[in-house]
């Protein structure tokens, strides 16, 4: 049933394709695979458009329908064990290897934070169950998955403060000692939005008085990491790339912050910066912090800042929230950046994210962190969620691969 319904769909969606159809490159591997894929997420795109239209539900809500569908109960097997837990009062999956005759050895652990734009996604789907799994049994490792709550509902910065009350509840000597976990070889990470809170706490952890346990590394894949500038290269390049349009990301963004729709208009034309916001575009200027060969046909221009009071987009706190670090790490000084741990960086060409990712490891390499870039020339984004058929993509394992030794080698 659910099989024949899959097929359905995608002989549905190969005819519409016919319709819709948007070129992809030819350098991406298994083209029409990533066609249909992409005609999935479009359809259901418009069909949230429309339900918000007729009032029966928000777009989010038909969005979140991916999230529910992905959904697995995470059990324990013979290798790893899987706990449900409450930190500091937000929920945490916890997976921990299977003790093998009494070892005592102390382990290393990762703090994973699921993608989906801070509205979606969910540490229990399917994708991130097992590329956790593989985390804990590859590298000995503890994970937390954190299931920190989601905007439209919780706005910023709500769901990076649940990462971060998580981050601080799981740093401390007795927590480590409860899970044997080395607290030598921790690190934070995740993936798009994600990414996003990783790169965060790793910055805010810093400045924590007091704090004794340090992170040793921060694995960002493909992350969002600036919210002043929605014009760069890659989000001219990539504006209809499949999974991630431009259009979507602007949404994650506007929703992270206000339900407002005027503020989704004003960041759809990048206008949304004020005054406050624009002495930090010195930040995010990309003619300085994109290598050369990624500024492609594309001429830097300064995105436009309006002045005077902004009312029609409710300005007021949302020029806070848009000039906060720990909703756009890029946006910090290089003197906050050369003491942060070291960083593993995926990006791909055909992402609208690219050049964030791409402008942070340049930064982190020029105030003195060790930064690995892992920049995907044929890859798109969300492509480390692909790994599971109908929806496998050669580059998702491609990509879970090389992370996983990065982390093996590195934490
Ligand atoms: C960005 O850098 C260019 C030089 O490459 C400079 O002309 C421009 O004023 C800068 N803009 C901002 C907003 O920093
Ligand atoms: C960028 O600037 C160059 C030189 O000034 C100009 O020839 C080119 O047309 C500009 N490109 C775009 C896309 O505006």
């Amino acid at each position: 049933m659910k099989l024949g319904s899959i097929i359905l769909f995608f002989a549905v969606c190969s005819f519409t394709a016919y319709y819709i159809y948007e070129p992809i490159p030819e350098d991406i591997d298994e083209r029409w695979k990533l066609m249909l894929t992409d005609c999935f997420f479009r359809s259901l795109s418009h069909l949230a458009d429309l339900s918000e239209f007729l009032g029966l539900m928000d777009y989010m809500g038909v969005m979140y329908l991916i999230t529910l569908i992905e959904n697995v109960t995470p059990e324990s097997d013979k290798h790893v064990e899987v706990t449900v837990e409450t930190f500091d009062g937000v929920e945490v999956l916890l997976y921990q290897p299977k003790q093998q005759g009494g070892d005592a050895e102390l382990r290393r652990a990762v703090i994973y934070l699921h993608g989906g734009g801070w509205c979606l996604g969910s540490s229990r789907m399917g994708p991130y169950d097992l590329l956790v799994r593989r985390m804990v049994t590859e590298l000995d490792a503890v994970v937390v998955s954190v299931e920190y709550r989601l905007a439209p509902p919780h706005h910023f910065p709500v769901p990076y403060e649940d990462v971060y009350r998580v981050v601080k509840h799981f740093l401390q000597e007795g927590v480590l000692a409860q899970y044997s976990v080395d607290p030598g070889r921790i690190a934070v990470s995740g993936d798009s939005a994600g990414g996003n809170l990783a790169a965060a706490v790793s910055q805010q952890l810093q400045k924590e008085p007091g704090q004794q346990i340090k992170l040793k590394a921060q694995a960002l894949i493909y992350p969002v990491l600036q919210a002043l500038d929605l014009n760069t290269p890659s989000y001219q390049q990539n504006r209809d790339m499949p999974i991630l349009p431009r259009t979507l990301m602007v949404r994650f963004w506007s929703q992270y912050f206000t339900s407002n729709q005027a503020f989704f208009r004003a960041m759809m034309t990048n206008t949304h910066n004020s005054p406050e916001s624009s002495s930090l575009l010195k930040f995010v200027n990309w003619s300085i912090f994109l290598p050369e060969k990624y500024h492609g046909k594309y001429n830097y221009s300064a995105p436009v800042v309006v002045q005077g009071a902004r009312e029609d987009v409710g300005m007021d706190g949302l020029s806070r929230s848009l000039s906060d670090p720990r909703a756009s790490p890029l946006l910090v000084p290089d003197t906050d950046l050369h003491s942060l741990p070291k960083a593993y960086i995926i990006t791909c060409e055909y992402d609208v994210l690219r050049d964030d990712g791409l402008m942070y490891a340049t930064r982190l390499q020029a105030a003195g962190v060790e930064v690995t870039l892992e920049h995907y020339e044929a890859g798109f984004h969300g492509g480390i969620m692909f790994t599971v058929w109908p929806t496998d993509f050669l580059i998702a394992h491609r990509m879970t691969d090389n992370y996983i030794k990065w982390l093996e080698e590195n934490l």
